[in-house]
């Protein structure tokens, strides 16, 4: 068997991206996911989801965030499971959540009750507040019993990427059964560990300038090395509408993967384009779609599982 290339990013990622601890350990429990799953007919799909934090000092005080919620990922995830799929979740810890998501901006001691006239222990749900709540709670029990969803969580960049480079060597093994959709809003910028100062920066110092190094784009050796027979999808966003197909046209160049889904901040809960080597797909919500309660996010899962099987297809058809 051919050794695996070892990338100059792998080097990076070694010496400027403190590796975290249970590295080994998750990836194994992917791993393992992975194969039972596939032995169980199933397709895996790996979500990544929420903003990377990046860090400004060793002892954390301060660091640099982004905007994604990570709305984007939960729903995919249930949506990818209603399809038939198993989903490793890939997410920014408390960024939005598979089913819980739909609860989130709920104060839960408003969504609770006392029992008149009994003891303080009977607590009921209000289900005034949370009508819902018997629904989601059965298909999330559901989900949690056939062990469909594996939830992981990062911080940082730094736990970002080495958790990915840990899952697209964990699904390697399942080849084209695999997908990934990374849809989380990754920095293009950091402080390697060497130039961050240990301790808390002192505003007594005077102005702060920050010198930023570009972070690698781990795409790359993805596609190439660690998992080159996986569906890869990746997502373009831009806040000016006027350039994002070029750029999504040329992120597919550049990296040779299946997929970008590209969309614009402020439209992208009812519009994205889903563009290809061949194809270009404008998903759109309608106003009757968005009082029908519709997500776009089901539309994106629906056009790519239908997009896997023919990947899928092809690939065992080319052997
Ligand atoms: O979470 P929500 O609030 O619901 O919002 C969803 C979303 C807008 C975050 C999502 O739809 C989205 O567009 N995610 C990708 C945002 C982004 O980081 O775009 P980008 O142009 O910076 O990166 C393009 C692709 O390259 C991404 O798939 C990213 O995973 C990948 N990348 C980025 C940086 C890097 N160093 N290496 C990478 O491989």
């Amino acid at each position: 068997m051919a050794e695996p290339r070892i990338s100059s990013i792998d080097g990076k990622l070694a010496e400027e991206f403190a590796v975290p601890s249970h590295v080994e350990e998750v990836k194994e429990k992917m791993s393992a996911f992975a194969m039972d799953h596939v032995a169980a007919g199933r397709r895996v799909v790996l979500i990544t989801s929420g903003g990377t934090k990046v860090p400004l000092e060793s002892r954390t005080v301060r660091f640099l965030d982004n905007f994604s919620s990570g709305r984007r990922g939960a729903a995919s995830a249930e949506y990818f499971i209603d399809s038939g799929y198993a989903v490793i979740f890939l997410h920014r810890h408390r960024s939005l959540y598979p089913y819980t998501r739909t609860f989130s901006t709920i104060n839960m001691l408003d969504a609770l009750q006392l029992r008149s006239g009994e003891a303080a222990s009977e607590v009921v749900v209000n289900q005034q507040v949370l009508p819902n709540i018997a629904q989601v709670l059965t298909r999330y029990q559901e989900v949690k019993d056939s062990r469909l969803l594996l939830p992981i969580e990062f911080n940082t960049l730094s736990e970002y990427l080495h958790l990915l480079k840990a899952a697209a060597q964990a699904l390697s093994t399942i080849g084209s059964k695999a997908m990934f959709y990374l849809a989380a809003a990754v920095s293009d910028f950091y402080i390697p560990a060497s130039e961050m100062p240990e301790h808390k920066i002192q505003s007594s110092n005077g102005p702060l300038q920050l010198s930023l190094n570009m972070v690698p784009k781990i795409l790359s050796p993805l596609v190439k090395d660690w998992a080159p027979q996986a569906f890869v999808i990746s997502f373009k966003l831009e806040t000016d509408a006027t350039i994002l197909l070029e750029k999504a046209r040329r992120a597919l160049d550049t990296y040779r993967h299946q997929v970008v889904v590209a969309n614009v901040l402020d439209s992208r809960r009812g519009y994205v384009v889903v563009v290809t080597a061949e194809t270009q797909a404008e998903l759109l919500l309608t106003e009757e779609d968005v009082k029908n309660e519709v997500e776009i996010e089901e539309r994106i899962v629906s056009n790519l599982t239908t997009a896997h099987n023919k990947f899928i297809t092809q690939q065992v058809g080319g052997q």
